[in-house]
């Protein structure tokens, strides 16, 4: 389990906490917390779950594969050094406390 912040675009703040094995786009998605769209599931087909990652967290996540760098590419207004597909990081304990930022809008 961890606790993660979620802040979307205009600055409202949602503090849930996600079981461990579920990504970050589900932990959004379960909670109903806006900003994420997910359209593909998950399947790092779609890149509307593009979200920027605190800056305290981006050296402390996985590396991004690289079907994950590809769509990138499709995302809004990516950030080189914090933008992430958050379907594909999933939740272990390590990443409690975990603050991701939503995009102003996803494609
Ligand atoms: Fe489609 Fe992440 S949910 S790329």
């Amino acid at each position: 389990m961890a606790k993660i912040t979620y802040i979307e675009h205009n600055g409202t703040e949602h503090v849930v906490d996600v079981a461990k094995g579920l990504t970050v786009m589900e932990g959004a998605r379960d909670n109903g917390i806006p900003g994420i769209d997910a359209d593909c599931g998950g399947a790092c087909a779609c890149s509307t779950c593009h979200a920027y990652i605190h800056p305290d967290w981006v050296g402390k996540l996985p590396a991004k594969e690289a079907m994950e760098e590809d769509m990138l590419d499709f995302a809004y207004a990516t950030d080189p050094a914090r933008s992430r597909l958050t379907c594909q990081i999933k939740v272990t304990d390590d990443l409690d406390g975990l603050i991701v930022q939503m995009p102003e809008k996803q494609i």
